[in-house]
């Protein structure tokens, strides 16, 4: 589906967002964009209501409408009620594309969202970087949570790191064996005979090792709650019960532990920014993982090449990158990396 399937109204609000804040949502389904923005025209009405009461309030001694809407300095004369009236309002007022931006890429995430791709990350991919930075003596592994809105995917990657590490260094597997002899789901089954596999690999490997995980967002709000911490309850329906012991209560609500936190480094970066390939925090890139999911959804296959090169580029060779269930590398990246698994979009960079 592309701009050609919107209306007009709606694919004039899509060009603003493309051409003053080179967001791509052509790709948007139409009732999608038409319930968020409908959603803005609901917000931007009742804003107008609290503000005309304020105005009445405050101003109590006019009492013509026309004195009251003249005072009216940041919102409409009348409320807008159409796709075509937004259209205009976007045009006076800049901020609103950014509540529409925020509307429509939506920061939503959980802790291990996904759960089949965390498990295969867990009984695969991690183990193999452990080994093969082991055998090359290599003391640290880097992983980037790319597009990591508040932050749940970059901390669900630190606890399973952590719990690997601490497998590979005590021989003991708290974690995992705590995920092993549980009642028995198909998944805990299927954990069951790969356990053992795990515990060879990792046998040995791994006992000074560390790590790292770059977490990165354009978005300045959800990078403010990805290091404030604390998630309601319902962000940890995925999680595995075995990883609770890495969380402390607070209130109602759940919030990582020091050990957890402390290896999770969370800074500004905008994938489109032309000036980097990878977020200056990290310095060179040097990535063993990158994950970027559910992020590439959201622009146009020139946009996404971009983004690309970068995650191509930044990546250590034969390292691994991880997209969202709907998202495949583009155009000349299909041939740059390789799928790894059948069932999840987890691929392995080709040295060139
Ligand atoms: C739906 S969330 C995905 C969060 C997480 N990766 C997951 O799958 O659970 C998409 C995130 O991508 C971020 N994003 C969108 N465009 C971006 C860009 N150009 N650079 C960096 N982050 C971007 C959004 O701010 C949002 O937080």
């Amino acid at each position: 589906m592309g701009i050609a399937m919107l209306n007009h109204e709606m694919a004039l609000v899509v060009k603003e967002l493309l051409k003053r804040r080179n967001v791509d949502l052509s790709g948007c389904c139409h009732d999608f964009l038409q319930r968020q923005i409908n959603g803005r025209l609901k917000q931007i009405r009742t804003d107008y209501k609290i503000g005309t009461e304020h105005q009445i309030y405050t101003e109590h001694q006019i009492h013509t409408e026309h004195q009251i809407d003249s005072g009216q300095k940041n919102n409409p004369k009348h409320p807008i009620q159409t796709v075509t009236e937004y259209y205009e309002y976007l045009q006076s007022h800049p901020e609103e594309l950014e509540h529409l931006i925020d509307s429509l890429i939506i920061q939503v995430s959980s802790f291990f969202r996904d759960p089949l791709v965390f498990n295969y990350l867990f009984c695969k991919v991690l183990p193999e970087i452990i080994a093969s930075k082991s055998a090359s003596g290599e003391p640290s592994i880097r992983i980037w949570s790319a597009g990591c809105a508040t932050g749940e995917e970059a901390y669900s990657i630190a606890m399973q790191m952590g719990e690997l590490l601490e497998k590979s260094r005590t021989g003991s597997g708290i974690g995992i064996e705590t995920s092993l002899t549980g009642s028995g789901t198909a998944i805990e089954k299927s954990l069951k005979g790969s356990g053992t596999a795990i515990e060879k690999r990792l046998a040995g490997n791994g006992s000074s090792m560390g790590f790292t995980v770059f977490a990165t967002d354009i978005n300045e709000k959800t990078l403010d709650n990805a290091r404030k911490a604390v998630y309601a309850p319902e962000h940890l329906e995925n999680m595995p019960f075995k990883y609770i012991r890495h969380f402390n209560r607070i209130g109602n609500g759940y919030s990582p532990k020091n050990y957890i936190k402390q290896p999770v480094t969370f800074s500004r970066y905008d994938l489109l920014d032309k000036k980097s390939y990878c977020p200056p925090e990290s310095v060179f890139g040097g990535f063993d993982l990158v994950l970027c999911r559910n992020l590439l959804i959201y622009y146009n296959t020139r946009y996404q090449n971009i983004i690309f090169t970068k995650l191509h580029r930044s990546l250590n060779d034969n390292g691994y990158l991880v997209l969202g269930e709907t998202e495949m590398p583009t155009g000349q990246f299909q041939d740059s990396f390789t799928r790894i698994s059948d069932c999840c979009q987890i691929f392995k960079k080709i040295n060139i």
